[in-house]
């Protein structure tokens, strides 16, 4: 349990074309669903997308404008295939780009893949919501999340207006 998460919902988006067709199994949906709750979110929505743009960006407002969930992660379709269009659904739901966390992943991500130059996944805020792009393989998305999982509840209290003090921890 981390200090503080249990104030604060969450939803998982993965996006995999074979997925949401039921031709393969989602690990990585179902570890990111399993590791906040144990870090002690509430589990609130859990979706499968294809890697369809207008469909991504449905998926996000549905749970970001509609349902109001705090905290949203997707997983996949952040690389440089063809098929990769998480970030540019994100530009339609990404209000104010949180640079440090993208990048944050990406450093840590280096030192255990050349492949972590690949990534072009987001973190970001709309409303009072807090998004996040992870890869699509469940131990790139356990390496990626794993990096931000300490600033989490201090990024969601601040994002919804929580003047807590930053100091420090
Ligand atoms: N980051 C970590 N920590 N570990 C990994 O194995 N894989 C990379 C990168 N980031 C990887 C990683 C690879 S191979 C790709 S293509 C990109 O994430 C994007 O992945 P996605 O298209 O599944 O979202």
């Amino acid at each position: 349990m981390r200090a503080g998460a249990e104030k604060f919902s969450f939803a998982v988006i993965t996006m995999s074309d074979k997925g949401a067709r039921g031709e393969r199994e989602d690990t990585s949906g179902a570890f990111l669903q399993q590791l906040l709750i144990e870090e002690g979110y509430r589990l609130q929505g859990y979706v499968i997308v294809p890697d369809d743009k207008d469909k991504i960006v449905a998926a996000a407002l549905d749970c970001i404008d509609n349902r109001k969930i705090d905290l949203i992660v997707t997983t996949g379709g952040t690389g440089v295939a063809p098929t990769d269009v998480t970030p540019e659904a994100m530009q339609e739901v990404i209000e104010k780009d949180i640079p440090g966390m993208a990048e944050a992943m990406r450093a840590a991500s280096l030192l255990k893949t050349p492949h972590a130059v690949l990534s072009r996944a987001r973190a970001g805020i709309r409303g009072k919501s807090l998004i996040l792009n992870l890869p699509g393989s469940k131990k790139a998305a356990q390496e990626n999340i794993q990096v931000l999982l300490a600033a989490l509840p201090h990024a969601l209290d601040k994002i919804q207006g929580g003047t807590s003090d930053c100091g420090g921890s």
